[in-house]
C-alpha cells in the first residue's frame, strides 16, 4: 500500500511510518522542515518538503499520484496559537482532502480528538476553544466529500506510554487517554478496513485487542 502522511515528522506519524514500512508499505512523510527529513529517512519514509500552509492544492496533489490512502497528522501543536490553529488544524487540513481527491486518492484518515465537536466547558482556554472550532470545521468538511472513503479517529488526551495493542474504539467512549503508539496501531488497522470508511470513531485506552477493536464498530 502507498500511503501520504500530512505532518510527517509528528510523533504520531512517526510511529505510523515505521509500523507501515516495517510491513513493506511505501510511505511518504509530508513536513515543512527539510533538517526533519533524516528523522523520517530512518523511519523508513520517503520525506517531501511542502509546507501546509503555504502550498496549492496542485502542489500537494503531485505529491500525492498513486497514493492509495492519506493520513492527515499535522496539528499546529501546543506552543501555537489561534492564527495557527485555522492555517493548519483546519485549513491544512481541508487543502489535503482537496489535494487527495485532485489527485484520484481512494481513502482519507483524519487524527481528530475526543471532544472535537462538542461546545467547550464554561473556562476552557480560549486558545484551545479556537482549536476544536478548526477541528471540528475540518472534520465537517471531510464528512461532506462524497469522494474520499473517509474515517475520523477522535482519540482522548495523548500520552507517551508504550503500545498495549488494547483499546476501545467506538462512536462514544468514556474518558481516558490512550498512547500514541496505540494510536498508531488503530490508525494501521484502518488502512486495511475499508468497512470504517464513513465512520467517526474515539478512542481511548481499554482491553479490546486493536485488531478486534477495529472490527467491532462495523458488525
Ligand atoms: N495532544 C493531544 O492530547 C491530542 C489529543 C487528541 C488528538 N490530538 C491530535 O493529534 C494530532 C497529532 O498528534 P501528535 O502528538 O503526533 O502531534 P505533533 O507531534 O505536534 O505533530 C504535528 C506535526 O504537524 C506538523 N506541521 C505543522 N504545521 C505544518 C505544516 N504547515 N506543514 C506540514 N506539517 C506541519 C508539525 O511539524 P513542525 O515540527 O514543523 O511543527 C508536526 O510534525 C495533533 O496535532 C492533534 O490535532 C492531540
Amino acid at each position: 500500500m502507498r500511503v501520504a502522511i500530512a505532518g510527517g515528522h509528528g510523533q504520531i506519524a512517526l510511529r505510523l511510518e515505521r509500523l507501515l514500512s516495517a510491513r513493506g508499505d511505501n510511505v511518504v512523510g509530508i513536513i515543512r522542515r527539510a533538517e526533519q527529513a533524516a528523522d523520517l529517512r530512518a523511519a523508513g519514509a520517503r520525506p517531501v518538503v511542502c509546507d501546509l500552509e503555504k502550498a496549492s492544492v496542485a502542489d500537494v496533489a503531485a505529491h500525492l499520484s498513486g497514493v492509495d490512502a492519506v493520513v492527515f497528522a499535522a496539528g499546529a501543536g501546543p506552543a501555537s496559537g489561534a492564527s495557527r490553529k485555522d492555517t493548519v488544524d483546519r485549513a491544512a487540513a481541508v487543502l489535503f482532502a482537496d489535494a487527495a481527491e485532485a489527485a484520484g486518492v481512494p481513502r482519507y484518515l483524519m487524527i481528530s480528538g475526543k471532544g472535537v465537536g462538542t461546545e467547550p466547558p464554561a473556562g476552557t482556554d480560549p486558545v484551545f476553544a479556537v482549536y476544536l472550532k478548526a477541528k471540528a470545521e475540518a472534520d465537517a468538511d471531510l464528512r461532506a466529500r462524497a469522494g474520499l472513503a473517509w474515517t475520523i479517529l477522535k482519540p482522548g488526551p495523548l500520552t507517551d506510554e508504550p503500545a498495549t495493542g488494547r483499546v476501545t474504539l467506538a462512536e462514544s467512549t468514556p474518558h481516558g487517554d490512550v498512547s500514541r503508539d496505540d494510536v498508531a496501531l488503530v490508525l494501521r488497522a484502518l488502512l486495511d478496513e475499508p468497512g470504517a470508511a464513513g465512520r467517526t470513531l474515539e478512542l481511548v485506552g481499554g482491553v479490546t485487542p486493536v485488531a478486534d477493536a477495529v472490527r467491532a464498530p462495523l458488525r
